[in-house]
């Protein structure tokens, strides 16, 4: 979790490419959701929280998006620019995602349904709950 994956990838530069990934056998779930984000304006940051239990795969089709990690206690920095780049992205962690080129889509394929109440928004009561050993040591960067 919360590291850079190669998404399998076939093709040819004369065919053009086709990448794939699978539940359970590429990354660490099983996947009950995908949602994509788009025409954000250049320079946008989204993101902006922590899930409680949510494990997620990040990735971006087209564009540039950097992606800011934070468990808490240390924070990474991960580039996707590049189609065949993914971003495991496990429970505990705050992210925050900047967008870098014009018409960049963010796809993310989520290892649960959505449901607010997963989601902490408020940085101090994530900082807390990490103090509090929330997720013990299981949200390690
Ligand atoms: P959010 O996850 O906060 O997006 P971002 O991190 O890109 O800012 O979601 C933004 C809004 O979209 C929020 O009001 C909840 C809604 N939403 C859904 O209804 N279903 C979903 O699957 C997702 C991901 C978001």
């Amino acid at each position: 979790m919360n590291s850079l994956i190669n998404v399998k990838t076939v093709g040819t530069v004369a065919e053009g490419f086709l990448s794939f990934f699978e539940s359970n056998k590429d990354i660490p779930f099983e996947i009950k959701r995908i949602y994509y984000t788009y025409y954000v304006p250049v320079g946008t940051k989204r993101g902006g929280h922590a899930h409680r239990e949510l494990s997620q795969l990040l990735w971006c089709p087209y564009g540039e998006i950097n992606v800011i990690l934070d468990n808490g206690k240390e924070k990474k920095e991960f580039l996707l620019d590049s189609p065949e780049k993914g971003l495991l992205v496990g429970k505990g962690i705050w992210h925050d995602m900047y967008w870098i080129k014009e018409n960049s889509v963010l796809c993310v394929a989520a290892s649960d349904y959505y449901n607010e109440s997963d989601y902490i928004r408020d940085y101090n009561k994530f900082l807390k709950l990490v103090k509090e050993g929330y997720w013990k040591d299981e949200n390690k960067l």
